[in-house]
């Protein structure tokens, strides 16, 4: 296999594609991170974690569940208004515009808006930035196939360098960050993030982005908590892969999966309570865990947004909503927004 720099996201393109064993994963990436949300209190790990090939293969499973909505919500809003997107994002930019998405997964969704943008313009650019090669693997095989007007440049990164790797290109930017995934960021956070972004778009660039709305704990709760336990193994698939990865010595099944809202926060937020008093081991940290029945470590927050509070968030960014997009039921949004 090619040498690759992880800090430089471009080289992915010459190294190894192809393979599905490259991920942000290994004892020097994941070990540190793991360490302190570990040895902190509460106790946490961050939702990067998920998105190894497991995690990206069960968050694939979630996407298709009939208590999951966003994805299907998301989906048929696309498949409604992406010329509209597209065409707007041509206009603004005053030429063909690329497109850059942070957290691309498996892509299935931009297919829609990629397919909208080549009917306006013929042709584009596709830069998909995500943690799991395995799951940019699979989003370059399926367009290669179904949608061949894209030229497609994988990028394996973290949004930081996604968006450095955008700054970089001289092609006016569509970036889109679907899915609510934003909602993974504490507001401090997610404000630094859609600062970041604006610094990429430059006066000519658009945001495309997927917020989750406000909606009743009867809809919220059960789409992170589904009957068939998808969603309780992908959170667990986290101690799993510390299991794989760090030589860790977790039992799965002493660890609870546990949704809540919170509703001071607007999130819902993900654990695993440990069902026990247990210690557990992590050989490659020489850590050993201590763990009182009934203790959480918090895995993800998953905020939802009114539409004022995003704005406020935009302009806290230096950008500015140009439109929004709903379903009939309003359960999601495509907020489109560009530098104030
Ligand atoms: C991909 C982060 C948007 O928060 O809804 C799905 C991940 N977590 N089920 C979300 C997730 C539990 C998802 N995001």
């Amino acid at each position: 296999m090619t040498e690759w720099d992880r800090n430089d996201p471009a080289s992915y393109d010459a190294a190894a594609r192809g393979t599905a064993e490259l991920e942000v994963s290994g004892t020097d990436i994941i070990g540190p991170v793991v360490r302190d949300g570990l040895t902190s209190t509460p106790k946490t790990l961050p939702p990067f974690l998920f998105y190894d090939a497991v995690g990206s293969g069960l968050f694939e499973k979630i996407t298709k569940l009939p208590e999951y909505y966003p994805t299907r919500v998301e989906r048929s809003i696309l498949e409604s208004r992406a010329g509209e997107i597209a065409r707007m994002a041509i206009s603004h930019a005053g030429r063909n515009v690329s497109v850059l998405e942070l957290g691309a997964g498996s892509a299935t969704k931009t297919q829609v808006l990629l397919r909208a943008l080549v009917a306006e313009q013929g042709a584009t650019t596709f830069l998909p930035a995500d943690v799991s090669g395995a799951a940019l693997d699979a989003a370059e095989s399926r367009l290669a196939r179904e949608l061949p007007e894209v030229k497609v440049h994988p990028l394996l990164a973290a949004h930081p360098q996604a968006l450095a790797a955008g700054r970089e290109r001289d092609d006016a930017l569509l970036v889109v960050f679907l899915g609510s995934s934003l909602g993974n960021y504490d507001e401090h956070s997610a404000i630094e993030l859609l600062a970041d972004i604006r610094a990429t778009l430059g006066p000519t660039g658009s945001l495309l982005l997927g917020t989750d709305a406000v909606k009743p704990l009867d809809v919220l709760l059960p789409a992170y908590d589904d009957s068939k336990g998808v969603t309780a193994s992908f959170n667990k698939n986290v101690l799993a892969r510390i299991n794989r990865e760090l030589g860790g010595g977790f039992d799965l099944d002493r660890f609870g999966h546990v949704a809540v809202w919170n509703e001071e926060l607007s999130r819902i937020e993900m654990h695993l309570e440990s069902s026990v008093d247990q210690v557990v081991p992590i050989d490659d940290l020489g850590l050993e865990v201590a763990f009182e029945a009934k203790e959480r470590i918090h895995t993800e927050s998953s905020y939802k947004y009114d539409t004022a509070r995003l704005d406020r968030m935009f302009s806290q960014a230096g950008l500015a909503r140009e439109c929004e997009f709903y379903d009939p039921e309003h359960w999601f949004r495509l907020t489109m927004a560009r530098p104030a």
